[in-house]
C-alpha cells in the first residue's frame, strides 16, 4: 500500500531474495518482496502457464515485439517471429556488445533456466571468492543450499536407457574417447517426475521440449522451494508486476519509489513506502543498474567507487557439432542437461552437453561452455540518455572461444567431424554474443563489506548475484543461493 512502513523490503525475487526473505521471516521480521514480472501463477489461453519453447508467444519474452532467440538459426534460417508486446518471462536485454538474458516473474531465473545445480570443485573456491570462508561454505552453506532447492541426481541406470538422454550418452563416448572428464551433474528437475513423463502416466514437460520460458511440471523453481517455505511463515507478502526505481535516505529507514505495471509495460501508479531495511536482490544486473544510477543521481551518493564494476558473463559461449550419420543424437531430446565435460584445470572450459529439443533428428551435438574469461565489464551512468550502460565488446569473448575450442577441436580431431555453421547465423559457428550467467557489478567485500551490507549507508544489502566476481566456473544459482544463506545468518545475528 502506498505510504506503507515495512521492516524489510526485498527487491526481486530470485535466488538472493527468497533465500534472504525465508531467513528474515523465521527470525521474526515481516518481508514485503517487489518483483517487476509477473506472478506466473495463473494458466493462459491453452490452459497452461508456461509456453513451450518450439512455440514462443506473448508470455515468452519481456517486452518485446519480436522474440530473440538465444539459437537465432536453424540450417541457417533465421527462427525468430513476431510475439505481441507484453511482460512475459524472460528478458533478453541488449546491453551493447551481449544480449544478457534473465528471467522476470515471482522466482526470478529459476522459472526459464536449465535447473543445473552444480557446487564448483572446492578447490576452485578460493579463485571465485577469495574473502570467504570455503570450510563454511562447503560444511554448511553449500549443503543448506543444496537441500532447500530440492537438488537431485539421474538415476545413473535409467540414464544408460532413456531416449531422451541419447544426445546425452552420444556426448558422453565423444568426450572420453578425446580423453577428457565426464561429469553428471545434479538437477533441481525432479528426475522421478521425468521417468513418469518417459513412461506416459504423467503431463509431460522436460519431454515436451519446455524450457527457457518456463516448465509447466517437474522443475523445483523457487516457486516451490524458498518462496512456498517463505510465504507458510505468514510473514512475507510479494507485489509482482511492480518494479522499484528510487531508494534514498529518509528518517528511521528509506524511502522507496514504485512503479506498478500493466502487462503492456505501461505504469499504471507510482507508489512510495517507507523501509527500515532494503535488500537489493535485482540480479547481477538489475542490482548493478539501480545502484549505479541511485549513485549518480544522488539518491544515494554515499555508495562507493566499485559500485558498477566487476561484471563478467561467466565465460558463456555457445556451439554445435554435426555429427556422422551413424551417430544420431535423437529426435527426442530432455530439455534438461544432466552431464558436462569438465577440462577447467587443462583448458580453463566446462561445457554443458546441452539438448536441442526441436523434435526432429539433427545429428547434432550442442554445448554451453562456461569458460574462465578473465575480461570484465563495467557499468556507468549515461547522464546525456538518462541510462545505465555496460561497457562490453563483442570481441571480449575471444578467451572463452579459445578455451572452448580445447574441448571441441580435439574432439572433431578424434571423431572426423566439423563444427555446425548454421546455428547462430549464415556460417557462424560461435554463440560470442550473448549470456545466461551474468555476474558480479557489486562485488563482496569491494561494493559492499564481505557480508553484502552496502559501503557508505546502514541497512541496505545486497544478496544476489551481483556480489560475485564475474565468474564461478560452473552455473551459478547453487553459489548465489549458497552465499545468500552465510551472509542473511551473519546479518540476522549482528544487525537486527
Ligand atoms: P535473478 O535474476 O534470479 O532474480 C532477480 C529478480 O529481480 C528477477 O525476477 C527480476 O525480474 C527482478 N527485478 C529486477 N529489477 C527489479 C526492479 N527494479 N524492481 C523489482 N524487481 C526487479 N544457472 C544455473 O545455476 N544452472 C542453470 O542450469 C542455469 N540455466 C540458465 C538458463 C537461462 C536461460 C538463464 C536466463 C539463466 C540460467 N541460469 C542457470 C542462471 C541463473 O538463473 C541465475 O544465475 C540466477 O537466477 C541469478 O539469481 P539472482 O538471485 O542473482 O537474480
Amino acid at each position: 500500500e502506498p505510504g506503507a512502513q515495512v521492516a524489510a523490503l526485498v527487491i526481486g525475487t530470485g535466488y538472493g531474495g527468497s533465500v534472504t526473505a525465508l531467513r528474515l521471516a523465521q527470525a521474526g521480521v515481516d518481508v514485503h518482496m517487489v518483483e517487476m514480472g509477473m506472478a506466473w501463477d495463473t494458466p493462459g489461453t491453452d490452459g497452461k502457464i508456461f509456453a513451450n519453447t518450439t512455440t514462443p508467444d506473448y508470455r515468452s519474452y519481456w517486452l518485446r515485439t519480436r522474440t530473440k532467440q538465444p539459437l537465432s538459426n536453424f540450417l541457417g534460417f533465421p527462427l525468430d517471429k513476431d510475439v505481441p508486446k507484453y511482460t512475459g518471462i524472460l528478458d533478453a536485454e541488449e546491453m551493447g556488445g551481449i544480449v544478457v538474458y534473465q528471467g522476470r516473474g515471482v522466482g526470478g531465473g529459476s522459472l526459464v533456466n536449465g535447473g543445473m545445480a552444480v557446487t564448483p570443485e572446492r578447490s576452485r573456491f578460493p579463485g571465485v571468492l577469495p574473502s570467504v570462508d570455503a570450510d563454511e561454505m562447503y560444511d554448511v552453506y553449500y549443503p543448506r543450499a543444496n537441500s532447500n532447492l530440492g537438488v537431485n541426481t539421474i538415476d545413473p541406470a535409467w540414464f544408460e536407457t532413456a531416449e531422451a538422454y541419447q544426445f546425452a550418452r552420444v556426448g558422453r563416448k565423444q568426450a572420453q574417447r578425446s580423453g577428457f572428464r565426464f561429469t553428471f551433474v545434479p538437477n533441481v528437475y525432479d528426475w522421478n517426475y521425468m521417468k513418469q513423463e518417459a513412461a506416459g502416466t504423467v503431463p509431460k514437460s522436460a519431454l515436451a521440449a519446455e524450457i527457457l520460458y518456463g516448465n509447466n511440471y517437474g522443475k523445483k523453481s523457487l516457486q516451490k522451494t524458498y518462496l512456498a517455505q517463505a510465504r507458510a511463515t505468514g510473514r512475507v507478502t510479494i507485489s509482482p508486476l511492480h518494479r522499484v526505481t528510487t531508494v534514498t535516505p529518509t528518517t528511521g529507514g528509506y524511502t522507496v519509489t514504485i512503479e506498478q505495471l500493466d502487462t503492456s509495460g505501461a505504469v499504471t501508479t507510482t507508489k512510495t513506502v517507507t523501509a527500515q531495511r532494503v535488500f537489493f536482490a535485482a540480479g547481477s544486473v538489475g542490482t548493478s543498474k539501480l545502484l549505479v544510477r541511485l549513485k549518480a543521481t544522488g539518491a544515494l551518493p554515499a555508495l562507493n567507487n566499485e559500485i558498477g564494476t566487476g561484471w563478467g558473463e561467466n565465460g558463456n559461449v555457445m556451439c554445435g557439432r554435426a555429427n556422422h550419420l551413424w551417430d544420431p543424437t535423437g529426435s527426442l531430446q530432455s530439455s534438461i542437461p544432466t552431464a558436462g565435460i569438465d577440462n577447467w584445470v587443462a583448458g580453463g572450459a566446462f561445457a554443458e552437453v546441452a539438448p536441442l529439443p526441436t523434435g526432429i533428428e539433427t545429428w547434432a551435438s550442442f554445448y554451453l561452455s562456461i569458460t574462465n574469461n578473465p575480461n570484465r565489464g563495467r557499468f556507468t551512468w549515461n547522464a546525456a540518455t538518462g541510462k545505465v550502460e555496460l561497457d562490453w565488446q563483442t570481441a571480449w569473448k575471444q578467451p572463452s572461444i579459445t578455451m572452448a575450442k580445447s574441448i571441441f577441436d580435439k574432439i572433431n580431431a578424434t571423431e572426423g567431424t566439423i563444427y555446425r555453421t548454421d546455428l547462430f547465423g549464415v556460417y557462424k559457428i560461435w554463440g560470442d554474443h550473448l549470456t545466461y550467467h551474468p555476474l558480479g557489478g557489486t562485488v563482496l567485500n569491494k561494493a559492499t563489506d564481505n557480508y553484502g551490507r552496502l559501503h557508505g549507508y546502514s541497512g541496505l544489502y545486497v544478496v544476489d548475484g551481483a556480489l560475485i566476481p564475474g565468474n564461478v566456473s560452473v552455473n551459478p544459482f547453487v553459489t548465489i543461493t549458497a552465499l545468500a544463506e552465510r551472509n542473511i545468518e551473519k546479518v540476522i545475528a549482528e544487525d537486527l
